[in-house]
């Protein structure tokens, strides 16, 4: 397997760049990549038109890309509030939707006082916010279950779970969320506002108005999509980090459906990225060997990517390729090799697969250090 280096690339599998980009910004998702990973793809493979999938979309930064580059898109996120921030950036909005949405925006100082309640696995939200944010919260949450308009209604849920993070007392660390008593909260009804006007300004200013991507929650191990559907792929799954991000977007998930059950139930059907059981030794891909069996989430996780690069091959054209974004990690002191490895098991499944690394750093795993790189490995379906 080919392996070369472009440490250009390393700035764009960080969310840093979409920060400033309209419509992108919207909702932030730290583990994002910058569209420039979907603008690279598409230019190496000289895409200009066709089927893009995204079986692990996100916030949408694939969908979005391909939108406004003309492309028919297709995502799956196993998680609601990827699957509402990817449907909501990548809608269309006509003027008359853009006019209730400013109606809603002029009513929110009246807004009433709400009875909804809202609960949370980890703890209770009433911890994490100012009395009166968490109560604005849950004001603006009933207001919206009120809209009519679908479509509108989703827009302004997901202006609401974006603030979240702004008017809450916690941080988001890692894996975890941690209270921090000395952040300041901006208002509940301010920091909605804020989020909203700039929402209808990026519309009437930035929106390119072309074929909707169609973004639904799914498994990207058990793809509902016919095979050869895809021209191109361009993804990133969880990394191996024990990262629940139904724990990181817990709030989130559980004010969208007022439901403490919600973040469970999703997490059951997550990419096992973290904590898990024992897995038998023959479910434990080969390519990943002894540290797949004594190390459970290592074995479940290789195990599951293993499904989902058979489904990328099904769904893939002949002849297309498959641009995946990926770091390797360091688990219990043991150094894996992720990229290596999945090149490895795409290359047993038939596919040719290159490593293009594009960022080197060192982890401070004590008491070593060790060198963690991130790449892309890119995949092709060949007619053979
Ligand atoms: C690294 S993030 C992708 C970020 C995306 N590239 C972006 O720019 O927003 C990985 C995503 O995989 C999702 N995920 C986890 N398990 C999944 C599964 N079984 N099927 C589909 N998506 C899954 C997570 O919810 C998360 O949004």
């Amino acid at each position: 397997m080919k392996l070369t280096t472009n440490l250009e690339l390393g700035k764009y599998f960080t969310f840093e760049l979409s920060k400033d980009l309209p419509i992108h910004n919207w909702f932030f998702y730290k583990e994002g990549f910058a569209p420039q990973v979907v603008e690279y793809a598409l230019t190496q493979e000289k895409i200009t038109n066709g089927t893009l999938l995204d079986p692990f979309c996100g916030c949408g930064t694939s969908m979005l890309t391909a939108k406004n580059h003309n492309l028919r898109a297709i995502g799956f996120d196993i998680s609601p509030v990827a699957v509402l921030a990817s449907q909501v950036k990548c809608e269309n909005y006509d003027k008359n939707e853009i006019d209730e949405i400013r109606k809603f925006l002029l009513s929110v100082p009246n807004l009433p006082e709400s009875n909804y309640d809202w609960q949370f696995e980890l703890f209770s939200p009433r911890a994490v916010f100012p009395k009166s944010n968490h109560n604005g919260l849950l004001s603006l949450r009933q207001a919206i279950a009120n809209v009519e308009n679908e479509k509108i209604k989703a827009l302004l849920l997901l202006a609401l779970v974006s603030i979240i993070p702004q008017v809450g007392i916690f941080i988001k660390d890692g894996g975890v969320l941690r209270i921090d008593k000395r952040k300041m909260a901006m208002p509940t009804k301010e920091a909605f506002r804020r989020k909203l006007k700039k929402m209808i300004n990026d519309l009437e200013t930035r929106a390119v108005n072309s074929e909707v991507p169609k973004v639904s929650q799914g498994d990207a191990r058990n793809l509902p999509l016919a095979d050869n559907s895809a021209d191109i792929i361009v993804t990133s799954p969880p990394y191996l980090n024990n990262v629940d991000y139904t724990k990181v977007y817990g709030l989130e998930l559980s004010l969208m459906f007022l439901d403490k059950s919600i973040t469970k139930q999703v997490r059951g059907e997550s990419l096992r990225s973290f904590i898990t059981s024992n897995l038998p030794p023959e479910n434990v891909p080969p390519e990943v060997g002894d540290a797949g069996i004594k190390v459970p989430v290592i074995g479940n996780y290789f195990s599951d990517l293993e499904k989902s690069l058979m489904e990328i091959k099904r769904v893939l054209n002949t002849g297309g390729a498959c641009y995946l974004v990926i770091g390797n990690s360091v688990v219990y002191g043991l150094q894996i090799f992720v990229d290596e490895l999945i090149a490895e098991m795409a290359e047993r499944l038939g596919m040719q697969s290159e490593i293009i690394v594009g960022a080197e750093r060192v982890a401070d795993v004590k008491p070593r250090r060790v060198n963690i790189r991130e790449s892309i490995i890119v995949m092709r379906k060949s007619g053979l």
